[in-house]
C-alpha cells in the first residue's frame, strides 16, 4: 500500500486485494462505494466518471489493470499506453479516495481456475464481437472478478463504449449482483473527437483526421432524423471514412437494446449509431444516439 496526500486528502494505492479487502471493510466513511474501473492511460473522459462517482457522494475506487485476458490483438496490448505515475497524480488532483494497481498475478493468481464462460444472448455477436472475437468474454471476466473484490454499491461506466455497457449490464442480471450501473455520456475533445486513451497514438494528421468520425454520426443522426434508411445511412458513412483516410471495419445503426440492426428507426425505442475504424494503425470507435 502506498499513499498519496493532495489538498490536505490522503488517496490510498492498493496494489494486493487483500490489503484492498481489508481497507474497504474497516473504512471510516459510511458512504456508498463508486467504482470505476479502467486499464489507466487516464484522460478526462474517465476522470468525468470519478467526478459522477463524486456528485453522487460516493467512497470513490479507482482499478487501474491493463487486463490481458479482453485484448485479442497481442500487439494492441502491448502497445496499450501505461502512465501509472501521472494516472495517481491525476486521481489525486480529482480527489480519488483509492485506487487498485494490482499485477496480472493478482487478478489471475497462478493454478487459480481461469475459465469463465457466459452466454451473452447474442450481445457479443454483432460488431467488437465479430472484429474482436473473446474480446467480450475477457470483460465480463474481468469486471466480474473485480466486482467481487470490490464489492460497490455502484459501477460507473463510460456511453464511449456503448457494446461493453450492455454486456456489463447483462452481466449484472444474469449473476444478480447488487450493483447500481450508472453510464455517463461520453467526453470529447474541443472538435468532437471522443477521448480515447488510444488517442496519444496518433500522429498529429492522424489528429487531425480524428474528428471526422464525430462529423460523420452527426450527418448521420440528420439523415435518420430525415427518414433516411439506416442501410443507406450505414452505406454513405463507410465511404465517408474510407474518403477521410480511415479504415472502417463497421458502421452500423442498431436497437440500444439488443444491439440488433434495424432497417428504420420506428423498429426500436432507442436507436444508436456505432463505429469502429483504423486510422494510422489505431483503431478508434464511437457512437451516438440518433433516436432516443
Ligand atoms: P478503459 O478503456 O480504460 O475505460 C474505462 C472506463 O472509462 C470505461 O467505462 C469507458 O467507457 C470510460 N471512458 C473511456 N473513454 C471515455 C470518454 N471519452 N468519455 C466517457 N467515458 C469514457 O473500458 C475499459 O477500460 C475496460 O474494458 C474495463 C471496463 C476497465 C475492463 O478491463
Amino acid at each position: 500500500m502506498s499513499r498519496y496526500q493532495s489538498k490536505g486528502k490522503t488517496m490510498y494505492i492498493f496494489y494486493k486485494a487483500a490489503d484492498l479487502r481489508s481497507h474497504l471493510e474497516m473504512r471510516a466513511s459510511s458512504s456508498a462505494i463508486g467504482f470505476i474501473p479502467t486499464m489507466g492511460a487516464l484522460h478526462e473522459g474517465h476522470l468525468a466518471l470519478i467526478r459522477t462517482a463524486q456528485a453522487d457522494d460516493c467512497y470513490t475506487v479507482c482499478s487501474i489493470f491493463v487486463n490481458p485476458t479482453q485484448f485479442n490483438d497481442p500487439s494492441d496490448l502491448e502497445k496499450y499506453p501505461r502512465t501509472p505515475g501521472k494516472d495517481a497524480e491525476l486521481l489525486a488532483k480529482v480527489g480519488c479516495d483509492v485506487i487498485f494497481m494490482p499485477e496480472v498475478e493478482e487478478i489471475y493468481p497462478p493454478g487459480s481456475d481461469q475459465d469463465f464462460e457466459m452466454d451473452f444472448n447474442g450481445l457479443d455477436q454483432v460488431m467488437e464481437g465479430v472484429f474482436r472475437p473473446g474480446h467480450f468474454k475477457g470483460v465480463a471476466q474481468v469486471v466480474k472478478r473485480l466486482l467481487d473484490l470490490v464489492d460497490p454499491d455502484k459501477l460507473y461506466m463510460g456511453q464511449k463504449d456503448f457494446q461493453q455497457v450492455a454486456i456489463v449490464r447483462h452481466l449484472i442480471r444474469v449473476t444478480g449482483l447488487p450493483v447500481q450501473l450508472i453510464v455517463v455520456p461520453t467526453v470529447r475533445e474541443a472538435d468532437g473527437l471522443a477521448m480515447s486513451s488510444r488517442n496519444v497514438r496518433l500522429s498529429p494528421e492522424g489528429r487531425r483526421r480524428g474528428p471526422a468520425i464525430y462529423q460523420i454520426l452527426l450527418a448521420a443522426k440528420s439523415k435518420a432524423t430525415n427518414g433516411i434508411p439506416s442501410a443507406e445511412i450505414s452505406r454513405e458513412a463507410m465511404t465517408a471514412l474510407s474518403d477521410a483516410g480511415f479504415e472502417p471495419e463497421y458502421f452500423e445503426i442498431v436497437d440500444a437494446e439488443t444491439l440488433q440492426p434495424v432497417q428504420t428507426m420506428q423498429e426500436a425505442r432507442k436507436v444508436v449509431a456505432c463505429v469502429a475504424a483504423w486510422l494510422e494503425g489505431v483503431r478508434l470507435i464511437d457512437n451516438m444516439a440518433l433516436i432516443s
